[in-house]
């Protein structure tokens, strides 16, 4: 038997059914069985989805400009920090390094790069993957919390706490939030997990006023038959994210909707589970073994982040923010090492595949906040240039 639906069961003996959110950080962050602890296996073609970085690394390319463009746009300071949350196996944090050593020297030598990575395999990957940076001290591994005391190999990294707060600093995120757990709720309530017979079973109880206020005021209330789900643990991180920023940048990317979207009748039930690049809807099969997601709720980002004092710009696709950003050059930062019409040939089809509407162009959006920064620098940075005519909140 699957040794976490084993775990699971045990939790339910003896605490009672679960929420779901609980259930989905069992199944994903298990410091044993969970699916990104298990392996570092999960990204790219043996795994079960691919990410932009995965596709090319004009990905991480384009967003070195940004940053760069950004570091400029905060006086050019002798020290920036750079946090990105939950890097995975690191590919964009290694582009974003590789780029901004050999193209933006400058910006290069005041980053202090911090990937925050919750998974032990997936750290262990990243010591590999940025043993170049980490070994110069251009990049330092993360945590949100302390290292827990004595002697670990997580000894050299840095909690978020202890980040030097007089510092600028820019938060980035490329499909973090739709890895946290949700909670899910129909017209019965909120939903909870219950084992029987060897087998997961769903009850409900009343949502609490505090769940029932966060469906008020960031997305819509569940019409029968249907299943919505709420993002606090989203709400959670963005709160910490944004008071630990004092002067900078939270930039997040991900497939997601605004409530809005919700009201228009879209986006309402998203959970959706990944196993061998296949779509599924059953999170119940197989716990730890596949990825569970659920499409990310940027009005909540949104709304927290301006609630401890960060400006929000207009939602951007991801297509208009990297064409924005590459249009400058015709995207010289994806050609570079081609020296074949054939290379050039796919390059360019990797390139769409990250922009087109059939690709992963407009269902990705890229939310910015900033606090401490004159608003007409934020509105002047490329990755906002499509569009620029049209109101920013
Ligand atoms: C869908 S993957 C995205 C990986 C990478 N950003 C990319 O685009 O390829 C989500 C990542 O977030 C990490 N993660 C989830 N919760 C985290 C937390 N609280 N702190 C740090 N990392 C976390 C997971 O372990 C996983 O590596």
């Amino acid at each position: 038997m699957n040794a976490l639906r084993q775990k699971i069961e045990q939790e339910i003996r003896e605490r009672g059914p679960i929420p779901f959110s609980r259930y989905m950080e069992l199944c994903l962050y298990d410091a044993e069985f969970g699916y990104y602890s298990r392996n570092a296996e999960q990204f790219g073609k043996g795994g079960d989805f691919y990410t932009s970085s995965d596709v090319h690394a004009v990905f991480g390319r384009l967003l070195a400009r940004q940053f760069d463009e950004i570091w400029c746009a905060l006086g050019s300071p002798v020290k920036i920090e750079l946090v990105e949350l939950g890097p995975g196996r690191g590919l964009f944090a290694q582009d974003v390094l590789d780029w901004s050593e050999k193209k933006f020297p400058a910006f290069f030598r005041a980053l202090q790069y911090v990937p925050v990575e919750r998974s032990a395999a997936l750290r262990a990957r990243l010591r590999t993957t940025l043993s170049h940076h980490l070994k110069s001290g251009r990049a330092k591994l993360g945590s949100f919390d302390p290292p827990a005391a004595g002697p670990s190999q997580e000894a050299d990294s840095v909690s978020l706490a202890a980040l030097d707060a007089d510092l600028p600093t820019i938060f980035f995120a490329n499909e973090f939030f739709d890895a946290l757990p949700v909670e899910i709720f129909s017209p019965e309530g909120s939903l909870r997990i219950a084992a029987r017979d060897g087998r997961f079973v769903e009850t409900w109880v009343p949502s609490s006023a505090q769940e029932l206020e966060f469906l008020d005021r960031y997305a819509v209330h569940p019409e029968p038959g249907e299943r919505l789900e709420a993002a606090l643990t989203a709400q959670h991180y963005m709160r910490r994210i944004a008071s630990t920023i004092q002067c900078g940048f939270f930039v997040a990317i991900d497939y997601g909707y605004t409530r809005e979207e919700q009201l228009a009748g879209r986006h309402r039930g998203t959970l959706k589970t990944f196993r061998h690049h296949s779509l599924g809807t059953n999170p119940y099969e197989a716990p730890g073994e596949q990825d569970i997601t659920a499409d990310v709720n940027f009005t909540t980002l949104a709304a927290t982040a301006e609630a401890h004092g960060m400006k929000t710009q207009r939602l951007v696709t991801q297509s208009q923010f990297l064409l924005g950003i590459g249009e400058a050059n015709q995207f010289a930062d994806a050609f570079e090492e081609c020296r074949l019409p054939q290379e050039r040939a796919k390059v360019a089809l990797q390139l769409k595949h990250l922009v087109t509407p059939a690709g992963m162009g407009e269902s990705f959006h890229v939310l910015i906040t900033s606090k401490g920064i004159e608003k007409e620098k934020v509105s002047a940075l490329s990755g906002l240039s499509f569009g620029r005519d049209e109101t920013s909140r």
